[in-house]
């Protein structure tokens, strides 16, 4: 069963930054069905390189978008950003180096307080500032 099931409530009305949600929605509950079936372990590690990808041009685009707009609160919005991809690049490093049950479980932890926290709250914020249609 998935982790994460994606509702409106997390839509954060602009195009381009919902479409990339979904997709890390998606990558989350790839990276918890392996975790949870503890037969793909190694595919983790492969899921994970590429949430962190993923992640990365996300926070580019978001940021890039805040600034055209002149979201206020831009910087500490950003500084979530980098500490976000900090836990994961340590969890991901970890995990590479010593795949296991543990780190990968810590990692879903890790993914699934990111969606809960930073786009249900910190994300929501931009939502008056940044036009629907704009990528
Ligand atoms: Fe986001
Ligand atoms: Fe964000």
């Amino acid at each position: 069963m998935a982790l994460l099931i994606w509702t409106n409530e997390f839509r954060v009305g602009v195009d381009s930054l919902d479409a990339d949600h979904i997709v890390i929605f998606s990558l989350i509950n790839h990276i918890d069905e392996a975790h949870l079936s503890g037969t793909d372990e190694r595919a983790i590690g492969r899921i994970l390189k590429v949430l962190i990808d993923r992640a990365v041009a996300h926070f580019q685009r978001e940021e890039m978008l805040m600034k055209r707009h002149g979201f206020p609160d831009l910087e500490a919005h950003a500084g979530e950003h980098r500490k976000i991809i900090e836990d994961l690049q340590i969890l991901y490093e970890a995990y590479v180096n010593a795949p296991s049950a543990a780190i990968s479980g810590e990692i879903v932890k890790v993914l699934s307080a990111w969606l809960e926290e930073h786009v249900l709250e910190t994300d929501m914020c931009y939502r008056p500032y940044i036009p629907g249609e704009d990528t």
